[in-house]
C-alpha cells in the first residue's frame, strides 16, 4: 500500500491556514492511487522535543543507530524511509522554516544515517520520491509583491537534496494575513498550482510502476 507522509510544520495544526490546500491535495493523491495511506507526523506534538545534549553528542560520536540518543530521529528517519510520497506543510516564521520543522530537519539529516559526507560533499543515501511543500506565510516573499527575504526554500530544498529528495515543488500561499479576500485568492491559487502538478506526478508514477 502506498503510503504518503504529512510533515505538518505549523502550530495550528489542522487549523492551519493552508490546510484546505493539504487537504485538497491528499484528495487528488488518492484518486491516482485508492488505496494510499496517509501517516500525520505533527510536529508540535509534545513528544517532538529539541534535539538534547544527548542526541548532539551521539551524531559528533558517531554512536551507533540504536543508541538509545537517537530513538525520536530513527522514528522520524523511518517514517521517510517507508513514504512514497511526502508533504509538508509550513508556515513562514521569521523567513524561514518554523523552529519545529528545523527540528524534524535535524532530527533526519544525520551523518551516516541519511547522507555520506565526502570531500566533494554531501550524498543523501534515501531514494528519490515526490515531495510537495505547502507553504503560509502572512506576507509575499515571490513574485511581483515580494517585499520580505525567502530564507525557506532554498534552505527546504538544500536540506531535502542532502538526504536525496529531489523532486521538489513548492505550493506558495502567500499573503494570508491581508484578510478574507487574500486568503482565499491565495488558497485558489495554491489549488490551481498542485492542479498543474498533477499530470507530471502521475507520469512519474507510470514511470516508476512499469519501470521506463
Ligand atoms: C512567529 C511567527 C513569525 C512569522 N513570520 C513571518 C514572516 O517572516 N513572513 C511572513 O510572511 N509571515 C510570517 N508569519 C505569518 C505566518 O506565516 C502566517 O500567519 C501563516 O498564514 C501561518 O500559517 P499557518 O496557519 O499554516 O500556521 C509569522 C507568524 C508567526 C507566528
Amino acid at each position: 500500500m502506498p503510503r504518503i507522509l504529512v510533515v505538518n510544520g505549523s502550530p495550528h495544526v489542522y487549523a492551519s491556514s493552508g490546510w484546505s490546500v493539504v487537504e485538497f491535495l491528499l484528495a487528488q493523491i488518492h484518486v491516482l492511487w485508492p488505496t494510499a495511506e496517509a501517516v500525520h507526523r505533527l510536529l508540535s506534538a509534545p513528544e517532538m522535543i529539541l534535539p538534547s545534549a544527548a542526541y548532539a553528542t551521539a551524531v559528533q560520536d558517531r554512536a551507533a543507530d540504536d543508541s538509545p540518543a537517537f530513538e525520536l530521529s530513527e522514528i522520524l528517519i523511518g517514517e521517510l524511509e517507508s513514504c512514497d510520497l511526502l508533504i509538508i506543510a509550513t508556515p513562514i516564521h521569521n523567513f524561514t522554516v518554523p523552529a519545529a520543522l528545523k527540528a524534524w530537519i535535524d532530527y533526519v539529516l544525520r551523518i551516516n544515517r541519511t547522507f555520506d559526507a565526502t570531500p566533494t560533499g554531501k550524498i543523501g543515501r534515501l531514494n528519490d520520491r515526490p515531495v510537495f511543500v505547502v507553504v503560509t506565510s502572512g506576507g509575499f516573499h515571490q513574485g511581483e509583491r515580494a517585499s520580505q527575504a525567502d530564507f525557506l526554500s532554498d534552505y527546504l530544498r538544500c536540506a531535502l537534496q542532502t538526504v536525496g529528495l529531489k523532486s521538489i515543488q513548492f505550493v506558495y500561499l502567500q499573503g494570508m494575513a491581508y484578510g478574507e479576500g487574500a486568503a482565499s485568492l491565495a488558497i485558489n491559487a495554491g489549488i490551481e498550482r498542485i492542479r498543474s502538478l498533477l499530470p507530471a506526478l502521475l507520469q512519474q508514477q507510470e514511470r516508476s510502476r512499469t519501470g521506463v
